[in-house]
């Protein structure tokens, strides 16, 4: 017994080692960890199980056959954040360069299918070079069969990823359809081709950086959520997600810990709104003095800057925020920011997280590039997942709602559950200065002083419209609040939706306008 026992501690040994010393070392000098470093960083400490430690490959061609590392290339198994079960995956990139072979993909499956079915989160830690060439199809499979479990756990359990190094080919896309990317400058990559094949085909020189770095893909393409300095940061981050979404569909998410009072309001908020409507102001401030401890985990920060998303909590309950940014753009929806904010908003519809929304919105934006770029159908998404969405529903309106976004950002018609605004607000089909352009431009071009008149109109129709008591007078908003108020406000109806209960009709699935 004992000397089974030595020669299978032996063997575990072995199968830490990756792809030997020389290449760990190589990973240790391009700036990164190894798989098994990383695995050290996300999970609580010694709370890492492993699972197929000892998988081999079975491939036979190129002389694979004499080449065998224990666990393929993949470490796979389950571990705790914060003492919640995760499971993982981490690609060892000193072995076959992380490349993915059947038996790497089984591992990756297995632990997908235990997640989906015990309800717990799959982290996964990208660092390949794709599809194991050797194999051929087998490979090719293999993927697929990654991305079925990506989509059927979409919606049932949170999915995340890391891209922490090369990811090219077909391999981008199970990240893609997870729930949020996290990349790392400099040493992460994600493309459909790399710069060889992109040199060939358009002839365009494109280092790998500026095609499918962390930066390209935060701040120009959407397709990451998070771009870091550095690994250990980011794997800290990912950590941090899970502070504020819960374990699965089930499940509700966690709370908050943060001592805030839930009465605490905040003087400062009666300066925010500059008095004149056509000044920006910057709606991260807003949001930072409403929520606890000032602390919002934003998402997609570089990325649309004129919508902003991200999670936060609320009386120590955990919102999603979504919310208009007058200081970029004006605040204006377009293509970006309602992608942007309608996948945010259908995964706290998803995995129970109530959507408090922040309203300075002076309606879509126009333009030709806008409108062949698909505008309609974009904008439509946003509407779709606010429509869609029956998770508690807030709605602040700190300025502006005009025209079509009044309706699309949780307004009271699509199921907002409780929908205030500030003094400041203005509620109308449009702003001053169109609407008179519109409706007396007859009468402002026939006058002795047509600037004089349309200043008179515009002020006019200020007084008349360009105020909150309209909407308040319908029912369509349910208060006008203090701005100072705003907090307890919130965190008042929060409590009050704790035992919301509702649905949407029985159906297969909806048709997102994609
Ligand atoms: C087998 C691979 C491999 C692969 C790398 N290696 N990629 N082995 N299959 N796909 C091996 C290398 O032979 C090398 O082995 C080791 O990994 C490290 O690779 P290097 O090239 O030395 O590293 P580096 O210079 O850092 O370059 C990394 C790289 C490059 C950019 C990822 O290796 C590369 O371009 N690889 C091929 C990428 C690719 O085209 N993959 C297929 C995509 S198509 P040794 O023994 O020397 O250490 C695809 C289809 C998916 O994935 C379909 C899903 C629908």
């Amino acid at each position: 017994m004992r000397e089974k026992v030595e020669l299978l501690e032996k063997r575990r040994a072995e199968s830490e080692l990756g792809g030997g010393e020389e290449r760990v070392e190589a990973q240790h000098k391009k700036g990164k960890l190894s798989a098994r470093e990383r695995l050290e960083l996300l999970l609580d400490e010694g709370s890492f199980v492993e699972l197929d430690r000892f998988v081999v490959h079975r491939s036979t061609d190129f002389g694979l056959e004499n080449q065998k590392y224990y666990g393929d290339g993949v470490i796979t198994g389950h571990g705790r954040i914060d003492g919640r079960l995760v499971y993982v995956f981490s690609q060892d990139f000193t072995v076959f360069g992380g490349s993915l072979s059947e038996a790497f993909a089984e591992k990756i499956v297995k632990i997908m299918d235990l997640a989906i079915r015990n309800g717990a989160p799959v982290v996964g830690l990208n660092d390949s070079g794709g599809a194991r060439i050797q194999e051929g199809v087998v490979s090719l499979g293999g993927y697929a069969e990654i991305f079925l479990r990506n989509t059927l756990a979409s919606g049932v359990v949170p999915q995340i990823s890391a891209i922490l190094g090369p990811c090219a080919g077909g391999a981008v896309y199970s990240p893609a359809i997870t729930d949020f990317t996290y990349m790392v400058r400099g040493t992460s990559y994600m493309f459909v081709t790399g710069p060889n094949v992109v040199k060939t085909v358009t002839h365009e020189d494109v280092t790998m950086e500026a095609l499918g770095g962390a930066d390209t893909h935060a701040s120009t393409s959407g397709v990451a959520h998070f771009a870091f300095d550095s690994e250990p940061e980011c794997l800290q981050q990912i950590r941090d997600l899970f502070r504020f979404i819960p374990s699965n569909n089930l499940s509700d998410p966690p709370r908050g810990t943060a001592k805030d009072p839930r009465d605490r309001r905040d003087e400062s908020l009666l300066d925010i709104v500059p008095d004149n409507a056509n000044k920006p102001y910057d709606m991260h401030e807003v949001i930072r003095r409403i929520v606890d401890d000032g602390e919002f985990y934003e998402v997609q920060r570089d990325y649309a800057g004129n919508i902003l998303c991200g999670f936060a909590h609320l009386g120590t309950f955990s919102v999603g925020i979504v919310a208009n940014q007058p200081a970029v753009l004006a605040g204006v929806l377009d293509i970006n920011a309602s992608l942007k904010a309608a996948r945010f908003i259908r995964f706290c519809d998803a995995f129970n997280i109530p959507i408090v929304t922040f309203e300075d919105v002076p309606g879509f934006l126009p333009g030709v590039a806008q409108e062949h770029g698909g505008i309609i159908k974009h904008g439509a998404k946003l509407l779709y997942a606010y429509c869609e969405a029956t998770v508690p529903k807030l709605t602040v309106i700190t300025r502006k709602a005009y025209g079509g976004a009044y309706d699309v950002m949780s307004s009271k018609h699509i199921r907002g559950d409780f929908n205030v605004a500030w003094p400041t607000a203005e509620i109308a089909v449009m702003g001053p200065k169109g609407a008179v352009e519109i409706l007396f431009r007859k009468e402002i071009a026939e006058s002795d002083d047509p600037a004089a008149a349309t200043e008179a109109k515009i002020e006019e129709y200020r007084e008349k419209f360009a105020h909150p008591y309209i909407a308040a007078g319908r029912g369509y908003v349910d208060d006008i609040i203090d701005p100072r108020n705003t907090r307890p406000a919130l965190i008042d109806a929060l409590e009050s939706l704790q035992g919301k209960r509702d649905r949407n009709p029985p159906k297969k699935h909806g048709n997102i306008p994609l």
